[in-house]
């Protein structure tokens, strides 16, 4: 069985699950190993895990969230970002491809119905029913002792990191369902198990 070499870019998975097929041809000419070299490297560099894929990043505006972004358009994936920083959010939009391939809407996780109407009507914008990956980034610190922390700031943090959390997921599920697929993707810190001076986890 011979490999063909001239496909395109699209059919990068079709070559290589074809190479790595028993029934592959070997040796192979130079040329064509010269071509799966390239094809590989390029593979490597130009993953397209997120291809055709529609996803959520709250906290997207800056910090670990501003990269999964950028992660995720750089692999073929369109990207909402929910946060309450306007400014960034808007301007990583616009950087990389705003109401196009980035959609940024203000949101404020800890309100349940905000968040309900945030993840309709940007579905809605992006022109699709559900979506593929949640990725939770959003993430509200309290930077105090912990015998100096108030209620008010467990409340906040709370109501951010625990119940503004569920409340995303539980605005994309019901789409994943019917999809019969989809991916959630939570976030922790080291210093949800370990001490840190200053700092509440
Ligand atoms: N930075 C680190 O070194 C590190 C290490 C391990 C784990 N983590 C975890 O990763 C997550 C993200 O951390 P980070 O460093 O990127 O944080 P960050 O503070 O840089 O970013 C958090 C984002 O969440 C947004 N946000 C805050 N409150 C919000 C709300 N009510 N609604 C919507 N968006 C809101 C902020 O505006 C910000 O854009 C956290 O869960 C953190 O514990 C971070």
């Amino acid at each position: 069985m011979s490999i063909s070499i001239f496909i395109d870019k699209d059919n990068y998975h079709t070559l290589l699950l074809t190479h790595l097929s028993p029934l592959t041809r070997y040796p192979m000419s130079a040329a064509e190993s010269a071509l799966m070299t390239t094809l590989l490297e390029d593979y490597s560099t130009e993953s397209r895990r997120f291809r055709g894929l529609v996803c959520a990043v709250t906290g997207g505006s800056t910090g670990i969230g501003n990269g999964c972004v950028r992660q995720i358009v750089s692999e073929g994936g369109r990207v909402a970002i929910f946060d309450i920083l306007d400014s960034e959010g808007e301007a990583l939009a616009k950087e990389l491809g705003e109401n196009s391939v980035v959609f940024f809407t203000h949101c404020d996780i800890s309100s349940e119905d905000g968040v309900a109407e945030a993840f309709t009507s940007t579905l809605q914008r992006m022109g699709a029913i559900a979506f593929d990956v949640l990725i939770c980034m959003a993430a509200n610190f309290i930077y105090r002792e912990v015998h100096l922390a108030t209620h008010a700031d467990w409340d906040r943090a709370l109501n951010v990191n625990i119940k503004g959390t569920a409340s995303c997921v539980k605005a994309v599920i019901p789409g994943m369902r019917n999809k019969g697929k989809g991916a959630v993707v939570l976030t922790s810190s080291i210093t949800g198990t370990l001490a840190f001076p200053g700092f509440v986890p």
